[in-house]
């Protein structure tokens, strides 16, 4: 049997490496992109390997939409060399960045960066791969508890966010049509490299995050790699244009 493909933005560190890993521990294989830190991908790509599934790690700045169309033509020579394909089977836009800021305070500069990397690059980016996944395929975009509710510091990057989770329902309309199933996973605060490692590192705001969750305490990565590898099974394939928040119950 050919194993299924999975494109993963963002897949050296975090929340993009544990769904790769929960993936390739399903029997997917993956195709991972990091940013800058080629090391910790390589790394994650043996881990895979270990697993038993196929993996390469490609270049990838999501906030640079001048580097998509070689972006895409190494996707192509990555699926023609390891896997004989023309195509993948599912799209994880999950590469992003945290950068705080009040509203009042947030600048022209700050505002871009976000912009390019959690909205435009993955509209773009997606529109490019399009011919490159598979009819009947997935894309699971991610998104952010900040969308639904309001913390001080977070208004640009929550609303690229809430820009996700609109285009999320326009494209599993217009994609219908070649059975591709678009739906955007919102994780809660989750213990990763995020925004500096804040919710990790500042026990302050651990302590206070895990007061406000119903489950009593913040996410860690395994608690979302393994729903987003749940959110791509075969059972959930009739799940289409949802936002699925998945974070302990934050701020009821
Ligand atoms: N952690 C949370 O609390 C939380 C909560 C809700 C939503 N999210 C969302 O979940 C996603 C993953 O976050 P995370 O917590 O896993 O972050 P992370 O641990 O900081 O990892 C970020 C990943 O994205 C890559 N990346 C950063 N900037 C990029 C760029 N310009 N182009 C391409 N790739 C880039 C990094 O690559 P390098 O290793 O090369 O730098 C790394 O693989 C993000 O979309 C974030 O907004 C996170």
């Amino acid at each position: 049997m050919t194993h299924r493909i999975a494109l993963i933005t963002g897949g050296s560190r975090g929340l993009g490496k544990n769904a790769a890993l929960k993936l390739a521990a399903k029997g997917i294989d993956i195709l991972l992109t990091y940013n800058s830190n080629q090391q910790e991908a390589e790394k994650v790509v043996g881990e895979i390997e270990a697993l038993g599934a196929k993996a390469a790690a490609l270049q990838l700045n999501v906030g640079d939409i001048s580097g998509f169309e070689t972006f895409a033509a190494n996707v192509q020579k990555q699926l023609k060399q390891h896997w004989q394909r023309d195509t993948f089977d599912y799209l994880v836009n999950n590469a992003g960045i945290g950068l705080y800021g009040s509203f009042a305070e947030t600048s022209e500069a700050v505002f871009d960066e976000l912009m390019n990397i959690h909205f435009k690059g993955p509209f773009f980016l997606t529109q490019r791969l399009l011919p490159l996944i598979q009819d009947g395929g997935r894309i699971l975009n991610v998104s952010t508890g900040l969308a639904r509710f309001a913390l001080p510091g977070f208004a640009a990057y929550a609303s690229m966010k809430g820009a996700m989770e609109v285009l999320t329902r326009y494209q599993a309309k217009e994609l219908g049509a070649r059975k591709i199933s678009v739906n955007i996973i919102a994780p809660g605060a989750i213990e990763t490299d995020f925004g500096g490692g804040q919710v990790r590192d500042n026990a302050e705001m651990n302590q206070h995050i895990a007061a406000q969750t119903a489950l009593g305490r913040v996410g860690q990565p395994d608690d979302i790699g393994g729903a987003i590898a749940a959110l791509l099974s075969d059972e959930l394939g009739w799940m289409n244009a949802q936002r699925i928040e998945v974070s302990g119950g934050m701020f009821l």
